[in-house]
């Protein structure tokens, strides 16, 4: 089997603040999306990565990609990205060679993830699970609301029991046909999914979780740039 990872890093950062593209923003004084990139060769099993760049950013990410050193096993990919993390995760799976069996998607806003994380995911697809999701335990409990007006304090309708729920991260591990199929009935039955783990239930077909990473946290918010920049210091103390 070949697996191929790909990474979508088309998006904007609209929630981290004015700057550039947020797969663009440093961390260590390296681009997200080099960490990201780097995270996954690190994995053997990993022998290609697609990178999914902003739709007007594909020749500023190949040149990134060129000056940042990179394992010679693992081939790299750039494709031009689409309106939605979904339209930009299928522009990468079309990108596929026709010998990737088994596809991870990883966000370049989680550039932290351990080596060991994303071997987990590879081994549990290829133990044959169709598709597989790293995720932890909530600290938070959670609260589903009747979303009122703007302004307006919000019901709550119900407070699922917290032991039993789980926040999922990347990398997603699938069967490569089991993913595209997923997307292609999403596809025409409009309505997206946060994730692509979302899309495949919808298809019928069972997500397993195995164990995620508190370093795999999505950078989304510019707090969470404080904890990515202490946690990437304390790795190279
Ligand atoms: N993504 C993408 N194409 C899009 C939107 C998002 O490839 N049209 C990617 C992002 O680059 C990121 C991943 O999907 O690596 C997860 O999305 P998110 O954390 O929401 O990033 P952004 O969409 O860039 O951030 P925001 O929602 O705050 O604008
Ligand atoms: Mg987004």
């Amino acid at each position: 089997r070949r697996t191929a990872a790909v990474i979508p890093a088309a998006g904007r950062g609209v929630r981290l603040g004015p700057g550039a593209p947020k797969a663009l923003r440093t961390l260590g004084g390296t681009p997200m999306l080099i960490h990201a990139v780097r995270a996954m060769a690190r994995s053997r099993a990993v022998s290609l990565v697609v990178v999914v760049a902003p739709a007007d950013g594909a020749g500023e990410v190949k040149n990134l990609l060129d000056e940042h050193a990179l394992p010679d096993r693992t081939d790299i990919l750039v494709v031009p990205g689409g309106e939605t993390r979904q339209e930009s995760v299928r522009a990468g799976l079309d990108a596929l060679p026709e010998d990737v069996t088994d596809v991870l998607v990883h966000d370049a806003a989680r550039p932290l993830v351990p080596v060991d994380t994303v071997d987990a995911v590879v081994e549990a697809v290829r133990a044959g699970a169709p598709a597989v999701v790293p995720a932890l335990p909530l600290a938070d409990t959670v609260k589903e609301v009747e979303p009122g007006r703007p302004g307006e304090p919000e019901p709550v309708v119900a407070t699922p029991e917290r032991s039993r729920l789980r926040a999922v991260q990347t990398p997603q591990g699938f069967d490569r046909a089991t993913l595209v199929r997923a997307h292609d009935s999403v596809a025409v039955n409009g309505e997206g999914a946060t994730d692509d783990a979302g899309m495949v239930e919808k298809t019928g077909v069972t997500v397993v979780v195995v164990p995620g990473h508190e370093e795999a946290f999505k950078v989304t918010r510019p707090l969470d740039l404080v904890l990515a920049e202490a946690v990437l210091a304390r790795r190279r103390a």
